[in-house]
């Protein structure tokens, strides 16, 4: 049994939509669960992979070369789901472009793509039906997998759509060509498909003229959302389908590039998992020279993550996750009692003084301590952004730094003082370094060096007092 329980220490949550911070002292009150409550949690995997790529990605291949290819990293799979089986795992996901790899042209990927019906409108087994559609190779094994494994099943691959040029919206090619995650079930059947609306970068591919918003249910867990990659920083699809309060988990295939300090995959994942109180199956492909590691299933209270830059394989990551997650917002009754430090917090963003019963009496903290002491704001750049800080000074207190129309929140408190300075930090406005986008950012960084401007670099080395003690690195006794 695995027990999900923060316990000493600090434990730091990142709300990137409440679009505040937190880092709290005190523990969070784990969920931690009886034995006679095993039934409910289910079994869930993510395998962190090496893919085989094409040596050149821009050269024109058969499609029987592209499927021996695809082929070797599909035999990759196959391995994993029995050995997830062996384990009891009911759900596994692979990561975006584990199959056929990425850097392809729209005509160069072209014998990687599988024909893709519409689970809407057909009832398909591609394992028991193989031959219902043509070039649908990858579909074939993957659903066959899941027969074998009896678990579902969730892996990205590249799909083509014929579209006709009655079509206005019609590629001059006839074709649209998706970057999809498929989802099975555990008998093989192709549950359904998500096909990629936030792409980076990716000159193979189109965007759906639709946003697909996907969820699809399980037997062992209830609903499931899915979407890919960097969808996750968007509003459509990622949040909008947590609208449906019974999506609780999400799968999130995705080929992620850490980049220091804001986009690394961990926290993003993890961070994700904490702001909507759901779980996350992340599986990343692992290719370290790239920057290309960080999977893990998140909890809102623990996380599994795997994330090596020295290690060139892949990972099986292995865990069980409750049914119905634990977090810290809205679940007061879920709970019994509230996160005390997260109630405080949300005292005082309302402007309600909180007050502390310890065993004489009554002690009361102004609503105005925002202001006490409020330490100057500065400028500083963060992966190309202009943000507006606060440096993080003392052993506790509030803080506050808007930019624009964001304003970033932060309770915090810390064992004891160190050299190190930290920094609150805010930006609102437009990205325009690779890729041009619109962003709101609340960020608590550790700064490179005690001057202001050294706050937005990139830092590796291990913070002690905000330590991630509610992350435990994958055991693979678990479960
Ligand atoms: C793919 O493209 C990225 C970004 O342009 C580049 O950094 C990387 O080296 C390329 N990778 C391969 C395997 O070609
Ligand atoms: C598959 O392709 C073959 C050869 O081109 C063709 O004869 C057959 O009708 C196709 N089958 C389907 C289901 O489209
Ligand atoms: C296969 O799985 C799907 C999805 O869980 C389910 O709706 C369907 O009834 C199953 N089919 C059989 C033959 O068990
Ligand atoms: C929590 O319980 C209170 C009082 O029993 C109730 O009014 C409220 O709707 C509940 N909240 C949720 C999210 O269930
Ligand atoms: C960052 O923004 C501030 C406030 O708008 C401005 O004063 C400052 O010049 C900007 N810094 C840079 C490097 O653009």
């Amino acid at each position: 049994m695995v027990c999900a329980m923060s316990g000493a220490g600090s434990q730091l949550a990142l709300f990137l939509c409440g679009c505040y911070v937190v880092a709290l002292g005190v523990p969070a009150a784990g969920p931690c669960v009886a034995e006679h409550q095993e039934a409910e949690y289910y079994v869930a995997a993510v395998y962190e992979h090496q893919s085989v790529l094409s040596p050149d990605p821009l050269a024109l291949t058969s499609r029987k070369q592209a499927l021996e290819l695809m082929n070797q990293n599909l035999d990759v799979y196959e391995q994993q789901v029995m050995t997830a089986a062996q384990k009891g795992v009911q759900i596994i996901v692979f990561p975006e472009d584990g199959i056929h790899g990425f850097n392809f042209t729209r005509t160069s990927i072209y014998p990687f793509l599988d024909f893709m019906p519409s689970p809407q409108l057909v009832r398909w087994n591609p394992c028991l039906e193989p031959h219902r559609f043509n070039d649908t190779e990858v579909l074939q094994r993957l659903s066959c997998m899941a027969i074998k494994g009896d678990m579902f099943l969730v892996a990205n691959l590249a799909t083509k759509q014929p579209c006709h040029s009655s079509d206005p919206a019609c590629p001059n090619d006839g074709r649209y060509q998706f970057n999809t995650n498929v989802v099975f079930s555990n008998n093989g059947t192709l549950v359904d498909r998500y096909r990629k609306h936030n792409l980076y970068f990716e000159a193979a591919f189109d965007t759906p003229l639709q946003v697909d918003h996907i969820t699809f249910d399980t037997p062992f867990a209830g609903k499931f959302g899915v979407f890919t990659c960097f969808d996750i920083l968007f509003f459509d699809p990622a949040i909008r389908i947590l609208r449906d309060s019974e999506v609780k988990h999400i799968v999130y295939p995705t080929a992620w590039m850490n980049q220091l300090p804001l986009l690394a995959a961990i926290e993003i994942q993890k961070a994700f998992a904490i702001a909507f109180g759901i779980n996350v199956l992340a599986a990343n492909i692992h290719h370290p020279f790239l920057g290309m590691t960080g999977s893990g299933i998140h909890t809102p209270l623990k996380s599994f993550w795997y994330h090596d830059m020295e290690n060139p394989r892949g990972h099986l990551i292995i865990s069980q996750v409750a049914k119905n997650p634990q977090g810290l917002i809205g679940t007061e009754n879920a709970t019994g009692k509230m996160d005390l430090s997260h109630s405080k917090f949300l005292k005082i963003l309302s402007g309600e003084p909180y007050c502390e019963k310890d065993a004489q009496e009554v002690h009361c903290d102004e609503a105005t301590t925002w202001n006490m002491n409020a330490p100057p704001t500065f400028h500083s750049e963060m992966m190309y952004d202009n943000f507006t800080l606060v440096p993080v000074w003392g052993k506790e207190g509030y803080l506050q730094v808007c930019s624009n129309g964001l304003c970033c929140y932060l309770l915090y408190k810390r064992p004891t003082l160190s050299k190190e300075l930290y920094a609150l930090g805010a930006f609102d406005g437009l990205h325009t370094v690779h890729g041009t986008y619109y962003i709101q950012v609340c960020a608590l960084v550790k700064c490179g060096g005690l001057g202001f401007d050294t706050c937005g670099q990139e830092i590796t080395e291990h913070i002690l007092y905000l330590s991630f003690v509610s992350d435990l690195r994958d055991d693979p006794g678990n479960p």
